[in-house]
């Protein structure tokens, strides 16, 4: 999954920021986070692994920076996300120097690296305050069937990404985390008709236990800004 050409392929097929299962699915995320971080509106974001900006199209803020490796993804973005810059670029190596954003946000995108560290690394470089992830919870049922029946290569090691293994990565990087699970829908595949019924679930709070979507939240331990992530 880190050849250019897979994504490009990938590209024409993925929802647009604007499907409604895409709209519920990532505004479930963003709202969680705007609870978590307040102020999200006034800070700069990069979203790495952008691919066609289905999160970079909604966050709150209109200082905000695309960037993904895929020539195709970033075409599509530029299509349906106007007035924000969305980048060429590889996330093992960002073209930006040191705390340039406040956040540093990254959905679905780790788990598909060879290099999750370093890939994190380098977008806790970049960042001033946080670095956000959303990556699928591997044993979420939905997820888990998913992964079970797709290719070989993904089965193989996708199923190493657990809260565990971000705890271990995020430590390593220098960040200090907080992570959680929500969300019912998967923004590719779930019916049209389902999203309203998910969308109600998602909002019961016990039940996010179980949730399809890790949602993580690293705060740069050298950060002078470091309060230390709310928790509960
Ligand atoms: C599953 S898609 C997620 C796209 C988008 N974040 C979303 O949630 O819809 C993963 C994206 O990561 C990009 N990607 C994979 N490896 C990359 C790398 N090394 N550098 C930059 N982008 C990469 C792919 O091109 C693809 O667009």
């Amino acid at each position: 999954m880190e050849k250019t050409e897979f994504w490009s392929d990938y590209a024409p097929k993925r929802r647009e920021p604007t499907h409604p299962v895409v709209e519920s699915f990532v505004t479930g995320k963003l709202n969680f986070l705007s609870s978590r971080i307040s102020g999200l509106e006034g800070r700069s974001i990069l979203d790495v692994g952008c691919g066609n900006g289905r999160f970079t199209y909604h966050f709150p803020t209109k200082n905000k920076v695309g960037i993904d490796f895929s020539v195709e993804m970033i075409k599509r973005a530029r299509q349906l996300v106007r007035d924000v810059p969305f980048i060429v670029g590889n996330g093992y190596k960002l073209p930006f120097r040191d705390r340039s954003f406040n956040v540093v946000f990254a959905g679905c995108y780790l788990h598909n690296l060879g290099d999750p560290l370093q890939a994190l690394s380098e977008m806790a470089r970049v960042a001033r305050e946080y670095v956000i992830l959303v990556e699928p919870n591997p044993f979420a049922i939905p997820i888990m069937l998913f992964n079970l029946f797709s290719g070989e290569e993904r089965r193989n090691t996708v199923f190493r990404f657990t809260m565990k293994y971000y705890r271990d990565i995020f430590s390593k990087a220098g960040l200090e985390m907080y992570g959680t699970t929500r969300g019912f829908i998967t923004p590719n595949r779930t019916p049209v008709w389902f999203q309203p019924i998910l969308t109600y679930l998602e909002r019961l709070a016990f039940i996010t236990w179980f949730g399809c979507y890790f949602v993580i939240i690293g705060e740069k331990r050298s950060s002078n800004l470091y309060q230390g992530i709310s928790q509960g």
